[in-house]
């Protein structure tokens, strides 16, 4: 059975994510390593969990979210179609017979092939994870270096980002981003101007597992 901690602690992959993040650093992107593949994973777990999933789709989750931007060791375009075909080629070399003939592995590889659909609703709970667990991820510890250069707004929103909470309630359908943004760094327009497009995309996430999503900065309601 394929379990998340196999995938995790696989050499091959562990490299690939590394090369991937040192050509992103070659290119001035915010981090995307092992680091953001860990915590795309592990949010995908929880709010799967948090909803009541069987431990099985936590498991799937888990393993799509930490698979989700593997393609970029080719290339940042089409990064998500890479990253799929790159799963279903290590995934199919180290299954079983019957898993790989499994419907339930297809959903990893559909989540991570659909996760940069920001224009679709996402398809199935685990592709919806998988987005939450990706999107949220807006740490200011993605950037390279606290003396970086803020004059790109991208930038400047994730510097700001001091703090990012997500609180998945099952009892009122619920999931909730709590942001503590540095208004001194980032006014909440310039966060909106960057990431409204993100927002709206995990309130369809949220569509698919059947809850609404909610965003409070610095305390309050935006969403
Ligand atoms: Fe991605
Ligand atoms: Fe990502």
């Amino acid at each position: 059975m394929l379990l998340f901690d196999d995938i995790k602690n696989d050499k091959e992959l562990i490299t690939y994510l590394k090369y991937s993040d040192e050509i992103f650093a070659s290119m001035g992107y915010k981090k995307h390593g092992i680091n953001h593949a860990l915590y795309t994973a592990q949010r995908a777990g929880f709010v799967l969990e948090q909803l009541g999933y069987t431990k099985r789709m936590q498991e799937l989750a888990k393993i799509a979210g930490y698979l989700h931007d593997i393609g970029n060791i080719i290339s940042r375009k089409d990064h998500a179609r890479s990253s799929a075909f790159i799963a279903m080629a290590y995934l199919g070399g180290i299954q079983t017979t019957e898993e790989k003939y499994n419907g339930d592995v297809f959903e990893v590889f559909n989540a991570i092939g659909s996760h940069e659909d920001k224009e679709t609703t996402p398809p199935t709970e685990i592709a919806a994870a998988v987005v939450l667990g990706d999107r949220t991820d807006v740490r200011s510890e993605r950037l390279r270096s606290l003396g970086r250069d803020l004059s790109d707004v991208h930038s400047k929103v994730i510097a700001a980002c001091r703090k990012t909470n997500l609180e998945v309630s099952k009892e009122k359908k619920e999931i909730s981003l709590w942001l503590d943004i540095d208004t001194e760094i980032c006014s909440i327009m310039e966060y909106f101007e960057i990431f409204l497009q993100r927002t709206f995309f995990c309130s369809r996430a949220c569509e698919t597992l059947k809850c609404k999503f909610a965003l409070y900065i610095n305390g309050d309601k935006f969403l």
